[in-house]
């Protein structure tokens, strides 16, 4: 067991979260809606991350969402802060070690479809990796080679897109591309991203993505719309507006996870 999984556990206490949720950019409220919420900062947990963004607080917070345990990492470190691509692989693998199986991964997103603008929620169905890194380079022995075939867990989708069904919102769906950042995307950089078949961009969650394979958690994964990818229709994308656009979704946000989490069956 990890220091961090030993700190959790003793802080857990009775708790036994079934999903954990890593908020992305500006996505922090969906905090509020978490009832009895207990909180430990990063700082708490031994090797966790101290994320330096403004928009990523770095807390665990674990309560009840639906009436359902569910444990919350509000923040997240970025491989572009200090250029360790396994920067969250303490977190990842304490959720494992917590025994929890299921992560629902959140992010801030450009995207590459004119018709699917900011304020949409994406459902991430796969992911391309244009960063050059890899969060398992250098760990040793044959559990590195992780398929990232089905890496987003189909069944656990399916339970994204009801939910969205069931609260009338209009969910998109489509491919992720990782770019390192920090800087964004050149117009040039968008429209080979869309030539590879992505229909969002963004600077993070791959990796978590596939740590996440290589501790055995299935995966869910969504994107919130903050702009359209540089160049397309003149946007030139900013922090600012990440973080603007991105709180804006909030309330669909938290409609949508909530239904998930209401209805996520040990099935599922
Ligand atoms: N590119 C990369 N990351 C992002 C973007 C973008 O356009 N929007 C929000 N995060």
């Amino acid at each position: 067991m990890t220091p961090a999984t030993d700190r959790l556990r003793h802080w857990l206490g009775d708790a036994r979260p079934e999903l954990a949720v890593i908020l992305g950019s500006s996505l922090g409220g969906l905090a509020d809606a978490v009832a009895n919420a207990r909180v430990l900062p990063y700082a708490g947990v031994p090797r966790f991350p101290r994320p330096s963004v403004s928009g990523h607080s770095g807390e665990v917070i674990v309560g009840d969402v639906a009436g359902r345990s569910v444990l919350l990492l509000k923040g997240r470190a970025h491989p572009y802060e200090d250029g360790d691509a396994a920067v969250m692989r303490p977190v990842i693998e304490a959720l494992a070690g917590l025994g929890i199986r299921r992560v629902l991964l959140t992010n801030a997103a450009g995207s590459l479809l004119p018709a699917v603008g900011p304020g949409r929620i994406m459902l991430i169905t796969d992911h391309i990796n244009l960063s050059g890194m890899n969060p398992l380079i250098g760990e040793a022995g044959d559990e590195r080679f992780v398929s990232m075939t089905g890496a987003y867990d189909a069944s656990l989708a399916e339970g994204l897109r009801a939910a969205a069904k069931a609260e009338a919102i209009d969910l998109a769906e489509g491919v992720y591309a990782w770019f390192s950042g920090p800087s964004f995307e050149t117009p040039a950089e968008i429209r080979m991203a869309r030539t590879l078949g992505a229909d969002a961009v963004g600077m993070s969650t791959v990796p978590e993505t596939i740590l996440a394979r290589r501790f055995g958690l299935r995966v869910a994964a969504l994107s919130v719309i903050t702009n359209l990818g540089a160049g397309i229709g003149g946007a030139s994308p900013s922090h600012a507006e990440t973080k603007s656009e991105g709180a804006k979704a909030t309330a669909d946000m938290t409609r949508l996870v909530t239904r998930f989490v209401q209805d996520l069956d040990h099935g599922r």
